[in-house]
């Protein structure tokens, strides 16, 4: 334990988009921060000299994430279940803004447990929500949602103002889909019925250093691929589409967002509009790889067990987030992929001397 975060009298200040613009020091409690965007929140956060406090359960977050914070005083670490987790409330009371990142992620984990889905990602925003109306207190949440909300809503550009959907075609992972719906409604609520300010937050594919292709991210997985010589495998046609938004930038949109709004509640669109094919990326990936990688296209069902549509194309309108914040990106998607390509090298540098072969399993291109 690093630092005394909680005296006898909680340290909550009310957050207003005031103090926030003027530089305050906050108190930011981060759910699922040992996750891949969590722990690019943390470093935000931490590298401004807030205090930072995360929950995780380690589900598919990963102590390492957060090594080189771990002897900041400015941080602490519990390992815990959000539904459980002892602490919250006065985690909750200590709070100055708080993003709620913690949900079960990915689509092979979406499959395989979907009940886990429903309870953790509704019930543990629930448990947030009322924590702070419970204690009176009205901490800035940022919550995660997701693009997944649209369905299959097959629109050029996806606005916050369209109709939500969920698709019988997206097979079981609907689940999810219910889940952050939930969740932004569980949210609209508690800022309309209590007053209590949300970022209610859309991701887009995020993509960055630190995601793990494991649970079902394209990105990583071709990287990984084509750093190996391994075939890139495709699913289905890879004409589908998607925009990739590097997590640094993500989080400066979201804290960008959260200051800007202050007591007042949001929903919008965070990513990158800039719409790529899945069969574009991975020859995209080749080429900044210098890879000798083919690419293989594999049956959707073969790929997720079970018989459903892939989306077709996902690309977020990002009008809002500009108005709101005149937010820019500062990572182009080559950017990010030739970083992870370095990473993945010096990760397995085997790999390049001796044409080391992997085990990798077949992942979705799917949003998360
Ligand atoms: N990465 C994306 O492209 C993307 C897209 C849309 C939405 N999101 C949302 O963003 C958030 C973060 O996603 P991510 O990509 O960083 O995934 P991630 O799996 O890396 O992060 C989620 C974190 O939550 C933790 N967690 C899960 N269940 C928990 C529980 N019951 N109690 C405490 N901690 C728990 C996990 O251990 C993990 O560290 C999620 O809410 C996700 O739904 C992500």
């Amino acid at each position: 334990m690093n630092i005394t975060l909680y005296g006898s009298t909680p340290a909550t200040t009310l957050v207003t988009a005031d103090s926030v613009l003027q530089g305050d020091k906050m108190h930011v409690l981060v759910t699922g921060g040992a996750g891949f965007i969590g722990s690019h929140v943390v470093a935000l956060h931490l590298a401004r000299g807030d205090q930072v406090h995360v929950v995780d359960d380690l589900s598919t977050g990963v102590r390492a994430n957060l090594l080189e914070y771990e002897g900041s005083p400015n941080f602490r670490f519990d390992e815990a279940d959000i539904l459980t987790w002892g602490r919250l409330d006065r985690a909750v009371a200590w709070a100055d803004r708080i993003y709620h990142l913690a949900a079960v992620v990915g689509v092979y984990r979406v499959l395989a447990e979907p009940t886990k889905v429903l309870a953790t990602n509704i019930a543990g925003c629930e448990r947030l929500l009322r924590a702070a109306h419970d204690g009176g207190w009205k901490p800035q949440i940022v919550i995660a949602s997701s693009s997944e909300v649209y369905g299959h809503n097959n629109e050029e550009v996806l606005h916050e103002d369209q109709d939500l959907s969920v698709s019988t075609r997206a097979g079981t992972r609907w689940g999810y889909s219910v889940s952050k719906i939930a969740d932004e409604a569980l949210g609209l609520s508690y800022a309309q019925r209590f007053g209590i300010p949300a970022v209610i937050a859309r991701f887009f594919n995020t993509i960055g250093p630190r995601q793990v292709g494991r649970y079902g991210m394209v990105v990583p997985r071709f990287v990984a691929q084509a750093v190996a010589d391994e075939p890139i495998t495709v699913f289905g046609g890879g004409q589908q589409t998607r925009s990739f938004c590097d997590a640094r930038d993500t989080v400066v949109a979201l804290d960008a967002l959260a200051s800007r709004i202050g007591a007042d509640t949001q929903v919008v669109n965070v990513g990158n509009d800039r719409e790529i094919s899945i069969l574009e990326l991975a020859e995209l990936v080749i080429a900044r790889a210098g890879s000798h990688s083919e690419i293989k296209h594999v049956a959707l069902q073969e790929a997720y067990g079970e018989n459903f549509e892939d989306i077709r194309r996902r690309r977020p309108a990002l009008d809002k987030l500009r108005a709101l914040t005149g937010f820019k990106h500062q990572y182009t998607l080559e950017r990010t992929i030739d970083e992870l390509i370095a990473i993945e090298r010096q990760r397995h540098p085997k790999k390049e001397r001796d044409g080391y072969r992997p085990l990798v399993r077949p992942e979705s291109q799917c949003a998360a």
